[in-house]
């Protein structure tokens, strides 16, 4: 009975949502996994076992719906500041992610794609990383972007560096820098800006996600941990979306003719 009826509870948010109108690129930072553990009296790691549901849980999700990018923050520059056992774990869970969710991937025809300093992961991460990278190539669904390692500034700061590189050696001039060519030494380069952040866990700060990419996104927070997070709750944060006025610096009127 009870999920009868949050199915339907789905299916009428479902409803509610313009397929025409809806973010070309969403970024999620996925937080409270440590909190809902916490609450439960688990270990950390549990907290971390039990997000991975929620990444596929979205993806397929963001994928059906028709999303064309969707962007998911699973660990930044700062996170090699935890302890190494927790970091350690995340790794691990993140192999036997990918080794596990590649089907989820071929069969939706989602493209995934990683973004970050990959080389400090380690091998292992980096080796199955690559793999699906590779197998995924072709798929054209959705393109799923994991930020690993990820830190906007480390990005900014290694753009810089190669641009000043290209202009030592005249491969670009220095009138020819304008943001078009900042955007391509990013690494998102083939990605669009982001329109809509989504934030788990009630905290309300950016942690170094996409600072670049982020400039005229709408924001949607929610309290809920992410391990909690549902195909509902996605919907939820969409229509929030849908219901604003992007203006990009115009006036209200400009915007409706
Ligand atoms: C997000 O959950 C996952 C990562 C940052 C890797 P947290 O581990 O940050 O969970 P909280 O914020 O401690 O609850
Ligand atoms: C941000 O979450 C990074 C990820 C979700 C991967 P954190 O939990 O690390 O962020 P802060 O430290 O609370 O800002
Ligand atoms: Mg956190």
């Amino acid at each position: 009975m009870a999920k009868t009826h949050v199915i339907v509870q789905n299916k009428m948010k479902l409803q509610e949502i313009n397929t025409n109108c809806l973010p070309q690129h969403l970024a999620i930072i996925m937080d409270g996994n440590g909190r809902w553990a916490k609450q439960k009296g688990l270990l950390r790691a549990v907290g971390h076992e039990n997000g991975t549901r929620s990444v596929k849980v979205t993806v397929e999700s963001c994928a059906k719906l028709g999303i064309k990018n969707l962007t998911l923050y699973a660990f930044s520059t700062e996170n090699w500041n935890r302890p190494k056992i927790e970091v350690d774990t995340l790794m691990k869970l993140l192999v036997s992610s990918l080794k596990k969710e590649i089907k989820t991937l071929q069969d939706n025809n989602i493209k995934l794609n990683a973004i970050g300093n990959l080389t400090n992961l380690p091998n292992s991460v980096q080796r199955e990383l690559h793999e699906v990278i590779d197998k995924t190539a072709e798929n054209t669904r959705m393109t799923l972007t994991l930020a690993l390692s990820y830190g906007a500034r480390e990005e900014l700061l290694q753009a810089v560096k190669k641009i000043t590189h290209k202009v030592k050696n005249n491969i670009i001039s220095e009138e020819a820098i304008d943001e078009s060519i900042i955007n391509q030494h990013l690494y998102t380069h083939n990605l669009p800006d982001v329109d809509l952040v989504i934030r788990t866990s009630g905290e309300h700060r950016i942690s170094n996600f996409l600072l670049w990419q982020i400039a005229y996104a709408e924001f949607y927070f929610t309290d809920i941990l992410w391990p909690d997070f549902s195909e509902d709750h996605l919907y939820e944060a969409i229509i929030s979306y849908q219901k604003r006025e992007r203006r990009f610096g115009k006036t209200s009127e400009q915007i409706i003719p």
